[in-house]
């Protein structure tokens, strides 16, 4: 089953919308399988950012995201990378559409209140970053069988 790393920022944490948030992934019916309150570590930013290393937003970035209390979490569901990426909306705030997290709360361009992966494989080196192998569960959640067609059993199984 395909997972993905959330982060609520600290904009979003400080702005009282973590319920928010989580519950924007609950309710399209992904599964929380991860879930920490927790500040970023320079080295952990850097690891996260370094593909922005060059960028000249660069630093900046990294003085957001150690700036304070921030909320990281493991979602999972089918699609789980690309539904998340949707459900954050475009990058800046004033792009991003109504009905999207950004969309619906941000209007600044680097507060962008969430970060999540934006492949499978760079998924599973940012859940790396944040995330012990103990630290996320497996676990049912019964309401599945109403989120999923029966023809897609196969692949929740695997
Ligand atoms: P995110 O997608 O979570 O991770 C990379 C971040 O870089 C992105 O959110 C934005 O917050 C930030 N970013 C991207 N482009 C710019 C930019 N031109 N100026 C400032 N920040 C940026």
């Amino acid at each position: 089953m395909e997972k993905t790393l959330v982060i609520i920022k600290p904009d979003g944490v400080q702005r009282k919308l973590i319920g928010e948030i989580i519950s924007r992934f609950e309710h399209k019916g992904l599964k929380i399988v991860g879930l920490k309150m927790m500040k970023v570590s320079p080295k952990q930013a850097e690891t996260l950012y370094a593909i922005h290393k060059k960028k000249q937003f660069y630093q900046g970035l990294l003085k957001f995201i150690t700036a304070g209390t921030v909320v990281t979490m493991v979602v999972e569901g089918i699609g789980a990378v690309n539904i998340s990426r949707k459900l954050l909306g475009a990058t800046f705030g004033a792009d991003a559409e109504p009905g999207t997290i950004r969309g619906d709360f941000g209007a600044s361009i680097s507060y962008n209140l969430v970060h999540a992966s934006d492949s499978p494989e760079t998924a599973q080196n940012e859940i790396a970053i944040f995330f012990k192998e103990t630290e996320i569960l497996s676990y049912i959640l019964d309401n599945l069988k109403w989120v999923y067609h029966p023809s897609e059993e196969e692949e929740m199984s695997s």
